[in-house]
C-alpha cells in the first residue's frame, strides 16, 4: 500500500552481502521511519543477503539475470517484480549490475545506491585500494540518485573518515561500512519524505 501519507514502498536490490539492506530493514522497524521494505530482490540466487531478508519476515524474489536472453530482458522481469510490490523507491544496496538508461529513466529520481567512495572520485569497481594508491588522506561513502552513468547521478548524502598509515583496502572498508549503515537510511528517509510531499492527494493544512 502506498496511500497518501503512508510510508514510501521500498524495492530493494542485492548481489551479496546485503548488509546495507540490513540497515535499511532495521531502519524501517521504527515506526516514525517514512518508508517500509515492500521486496528485496536479488540477481544473484545464492546472495546472502537473501536469507537475512527472509529471517527478518521480507518478501524476496530472485531474478537471475543469466535466465534471460539480454539485458532489456533482465530489467523487464526486474521492473515487473518491482510494479507487482507496489515498489516507489528503488534502493540499490551491493547490486553488481550496470542498469540500462530505459530502465532507470522509467524511475528517474526514483532510484538511489550507496557507493564506498567520495564521489565524484573513484566510480565503479576497487575504490579503497584506488583511494590508497593515490595517496588519498580521506575516502568515504556516497548515496546518490541512479542515472544511466556508472555511479554518475546527483549526490544525496556523503560522509568521510580518515585514511591511516598502514590502512589495506580491507581496513578502509571495515572503518568505512559502518558509516554506510547509518549514511544510507538518513538518505532514504530524506528521499521517502520527499516522495511522500509530491504524492497527489496531500493536503498542506
Ligand atoms: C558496500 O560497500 C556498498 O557501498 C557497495 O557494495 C558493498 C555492499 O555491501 N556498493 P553489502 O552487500 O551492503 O554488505
Amino acid at each position: 500500500m502506498s496511500a497518501a501519507g503512508g510510508e514510501v514502498a521500498l524495492g530493494i536490490l542485492i548481489s551479496g552481502r546485503g548488509s546495507n539492506m540490513q540497515a535499511l530493514i532495521a531502519a524501517c522497524a521504527d515506526p516514525a521511519y517514512p518508508a517500509r521494505v515492500a521486496v528485496v530482490i536479488a540477481n544473484n540466487p545464492d546472495a546472502a543477503g537473501l536469507v537475512t531478508a527472509r529471517e527478518a519476515g521480507i518478501d524476496t524474489a530472485v531474478i537471475d539475470h543469466h535466465a534471460y536472453t539480454d539485458r532489456a530482458a533482465f530489467e523487464a522481469a526486474l521492473d515487473r517484480a518491482l510494479d507487482a510490490a507496489g515498489v516507489e523507491l528503488v534502493c540499490l544496496a551491493g547490486f553488481m549490475r550496470v542498469l540500462g538508461a530505459d530502465f532507470v529513466e522509467r524511475r528517474a529520481g526514483r532510484i538511489i545506491n550507496i557507493h564506498p567512495s567520495l564521489l565524484p572520485d573513484y566510480k565503479g569497481l576497487h575504490t579503497h585500494a584506488r583511494a590508497l594508491a593515490d595517496g588519498r588522506r580521506r575516502a568515504g561513502c556516497s548515496v546518490h540518485f541512479v542515472t544511466a552513468g556508472l555511479d554518475d547521478g546527483p549526490v544525496i548524502a556523503q560522509e568521510s573518515v580518515p585514511i591511516l598509515p598502514g590502512d589495506t583496502p580491507e581496513i578502509l572498508a571495515a572503518r568505512i561500512l559502518p558509516v554506510e549503515h547509518r549514511l544510507y537510511p538518513a538518505a532514504v528517509a530524506q528521499v521517502a519524505a520527499k516522495i511522500i510531499e509530491a504524492r497527489p492527494g496531500i493536503s498542506k493544512l
